[in-house]
């Protein structure tokens, strides 16, 4: 039963032939798309926790994590060019693996995609805050509406990110009236976020603050910091793996692509190794000047990020200006070393550029409900597609509410693991089902193929699970809940309802009508 119901590569092809969307995007618009979804929060902000987990280990950690995103971009790439229609990965598990597993990935990409959108609202809000409203306003906004509660790991006095509430709604507003982000305007944002990181890099590895001592010692935390705790090279690779989520985006959009075969490998493939290289020296420039040696606690391990007791120790005024407690790490460097203004412009790049980020995922997420619902899964109604503006206003309406809601209550941290969660179960399933189609469709045509596949695939499986068991024991628990949750709406609803399930193979006609 697990592996019932496998809907055919055929008819996903010839659904995906005859409905599919405008092809317009080129191999070069795709690899800015890719960067545009991947560059965010994750560098922008996530550098304080990934160096309160690993100290100048984090360098090692961006590497760590950027090997095992780009061997599972490898995969992506196979598949991506093979079945290139909306639903990414689930869609390749529906037909490699049956209905059911499909499900429970369509389910985790909800952590994917939602979750991450909430940590990349948290993330703008921290420069929102410390640039635009204090820098620029002087305005200070009191804890308790730009953060979330200390118990949750937010910050002394705080009860919810009205910023974040606020950028959420926004971008969802604008999703619902039918705005995604034109090709041109995501250009812009890309150059903005590509030269703000690269003046970043320009100021920091050269400056006279740069000292190699602050190297030392480089692994204060080891390389495995220990099961569930989340610290260590390896602990702060399974969180900075965030800064790389979304270049699977690209696969999403490979139903738009112009010659996808050639194109979406490049545009995968491309736009990780680009960010992977940018990271690792941005690592290196922040921590080689102002040092990020991690809080340790009593027992000789670093405070738990999101934690009360780091949230406390980062209150006091003599860990204040360190890296690992800054909300906005990258412009706070800058600040530091004397380059104020700059520090100041690279927090304007952040507040312009991560809201397309934000809607980038979001748009993601409905494009996955969307898919869902057409194949019966989730109920119909969620897909309905509003009159004048033409889009999925119902299900863009509840993912709204969803990441507004987790963006005010939690800390960017804890909903970055979380969404790591999800996506590092989606990237195995999507390995399993290459493997699969080699054997089941092997006479298909493949204009990419996985070099090495049976190395690479496996590889990409054993990642992922190691990034998994790294993340802190909190995190791990929230997927088998979520799946539980997920197995139990399956079997009270979209067993019974699913079209491959009733013996409809074919797709719903609202496909076309969406912007
Ligand atoms: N990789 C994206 C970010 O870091 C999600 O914001």
């Amino acid at each position: 039963m697990i592996f019932g119901r496998v809907k055919p590569l055929d008819a996903i092809l010839a659904t995906a032939e005859r409905k599919s969307l405008h092809r317009t995007l080129g191999w070069f618009q795709l690899t800015l798309f890719g960067i545009g979804c991947v560059i965010g929060t994750g560098i922008f902000v996530l550098t304080a926790a990934g160096a309160q987990k690993a100290g100048p280990g984090l360098m090692l950690a961006f590497a760590i994590a950027g090997a095992i995103c780009i061997v599972a971009a490898l995969c992506y790439a196979e598949i991506a060019a093979m079945i290139p229609v909306a639903g990414s990965a689930y869609t390749y598990t529906y037909s490699t693996m049956g209905e059911l597993l499909a499900w429970t990935v369509g389910w985790a990409l909800i952590l994917e995609y939602a979750v991450a959108a909430s940590a990349v609202a948290v993330g703008w809000s921290g420069y929102f805050s410390g640039t635009i409203l204090n820098q620029f306003l002087g305005i200070h906004l009191p804890a308790w509406l730009s953060a979330a509660p200390l118990a949750l790991g937010g910050a002394p006095g705080g009860f919810i990110n009205l910023p974040a509430v606020v950028i959420a709604g926004l971008i969802t507003w604008l999703l619902m009236i039918g705005t995604t982000e034109s090709a041109r305007v995501n250009a812009v944002l890309v150059a903005i976020k590509v030269i703000a990181l690269t003046a970043f890099v320009a100021l920091t590895l050269p400056s006279d603050s740069f000292s190699s001592g602050n190297f030392n010692p480089f692994l204060p935390a080891g390389v495995f910091g220990g099961f569930g705790t989340g610290v260590g090279a390896v602990g702060a690779a399974a969180t900075i793996f965030f800064a790389y989520v979304g270049f699977d985006a690209v696969s999403t959009a490979a139903e738009e692509t112009k010659n996808p075969q050639r194109n979406v490998p490049i545009g995968l493939i491309g736009s990780l190794l680009f960010c992977t290289i940018f990271y690792i020296l941005v690592a290196a420039g922040a921590i080689g000047t102002i040092g990020g040696q991690p809080i340790m606690g009593p027992n000789g391990i670093p405070f738990p990020t999101g934690s009360e007791e780091l949230a406390r120790q980062c209150a006091l005024p003599r860990y204040a200006d360190m890296l690992v407690c800054s909300n906005e790490a990258l412009a706070h460097v800058l600040r530091a070393i004397g380059w104020s203004k700059v520090g100041n412009m690279l927090g304007i790049a952040a507040f312009l550029a991560l809201p397309s980020v934000i809607l980038i995922l979001m748009f993601g997420q409905t494009r996955i409900f969307f898919v869902m619902s057409r194949d019966g899964l989730l109920p119909e109604k969620l897909s309905a597609v509003h009159p004048k503006w033409k889009t999925p206003y119902v299900v863009t309406a509840m993912t709204g509410i969803g990441v507004a809601f987790a963006a005010a209550f939690l800390p960017v941290g804890q909903l970055a693991d979380i969404a790591n969660a999800g996506t590092l179960y989606a990237f195995m399933m999507v390995a399993f089902a290459v493997m699969i189609l080699r054997r089941t469709a092997r006479d298909h045509k493949r204009d990419f193929r996985t070099p090495a596949l049976w190395l690479v695939g496996p590889l990409t499986i054993v990642g992922c699970v190691f990034l998994f068991f790294n993340l802190p024991s909190a995190a791990m628990l929230v997927l088998p809940i979520w799946g539980g949750v997920g197995l139990i709406i399956y079997f009270a609803y979209s067993r019974h309802h699913s079209h491959v399930g009733r013996g409809i193979v074919d797709a719903d006609d609202n496909a076309t009508t969406l912007h």
